[in-house]
């Protein structure tokens, strides 16, 4: 595992309109898949991935996201008292040994790019990870981030996750134009932040998955508003590959869009048919369900 790559990075400032009403007075990071918020999975992926200071880029109506990242000595004492102890250890160790939060406010909500540059202050001259919680993804055999460590472990370069997707829906996302190195490794020619799908040059999306070397802040000072009127970060990891290497991983697992409903509800779904204490049941709900007329349309 990599010593170097330290700092993880969780922009999570975005209003999450896409989500509307839920995300009104609730931060779109809170809403849980199952029995846990999306922000706390990002999180378990960081840390599973080396990662020891976490930095949220938080902004106003996200107060619930330091609450729970903090101890409740209320909660645990009644826990406590009552015996509970599998409870009092999944609160007490949200937050594992050694690990700490630190929470910058991004005072102006002006993309993605501008989030991550307030990250500089603690980020420092480090390369450090960046983490979209609503892209919750489901590594198989390690994490999507511990497969990017790994991948920066051996070249030494800034790292974007990328997927296949529908080529409708080019204009989602970054899309990326490149040249393979080796088994789902290649080197990034070029990015650009949600083309039409005439223009894209191809349909291989990056995912909120990045390792990036700490080139890409001075390139952030200067990157102009780009799509959407937002600074961009895909416009500075355009300008960094100009500079140094920059590769695509094409990550081994599967991603949901929860900041979409319908990604939302296939996640909830497959995480409840993996959950513990919940498969046997809700499996058998499911099967009950479907064998019903579960898509007659309703008048
Ligand atoms: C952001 C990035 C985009 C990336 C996407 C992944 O867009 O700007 O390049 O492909 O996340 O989810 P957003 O979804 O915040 O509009």
């Amino acid at each position: 595992m990599s010593d170097r790559i330290k700092k993880a990075v969780f922009p999570v400032a975005g209003l999450g309109t896409r989500f509307l009403p839920a995300t009104k007075a609730n931060p779109k990071e809170m809403l849980p898949i199952v029995d846990k918020p999306l922000i706390q999975y990002a999180v378990e992926e960081a840390v599973s991935a080396g990662a020891t200071e976490l930095v949220f880029i938080t902004g106003r109506n996200k107060r619930s996201i330091p609450d729970h990242f903090d101890r409740m000595p209320e909660l645990e004492y009644e826990l406590e008292e009552r015996g509970k102890e599998d409870m009092l250890e999944q609160v007490r160790n949200i937050v594992p040994k050694g690990v700490t939060c630190i929470y910058i406010r991004q005072m102006e909500p002006l993309g993605l790019g501008h989030a991550v540059l307030c990250a500089r202050p603690v980020v420092g001259n480090e390369p450090f990870s960046v983490i979209l919680a609503d892209d919750l993804i489901d590594g198989f055999g390690s994490s999507c981030l511990q497969q990017m460590v790994k991948q920066y472990d051996e070249h030494a370069s800034s790292v974007v996750a990328v997927q296949q997707v529908d080529p409708a829906e080019t204009d989602k996302y970054g899309i990326v134009r490149v040249t393979e190195v080796a088994e789902r490794t290649s080197r990034v020619e070029q990015i650009v932040e949600k083309p039409a799908p005439a223009d894209a040059p191809s349909s291989l999306a990056v995912v909120g998955r990045y390792i990036l070397t700490p080139r890409i802040f001075d390139l952030l000072e200067t990157t102009g508003r780009g799509a959407g009127g937002e600074i961009q970060l895909t416009d500075a990891i355009a300008a960094l590959l100009k500079e140094e290497q920059v590769l695509a991983w094409e990550f081994v697992g599967k991603r949901y869009d929860c900041g979409s409903k319908l990604g939302y509800l296939e996640a909830t779904v497959e995480y409840a048919l993996k959950h513990e204490e919940l498969k046997a049941d809700f499996c058998n709900y499911l099967r009950d369900l479907a064998e019903g007329d579960v898509c007659r349309p309703h008048d």
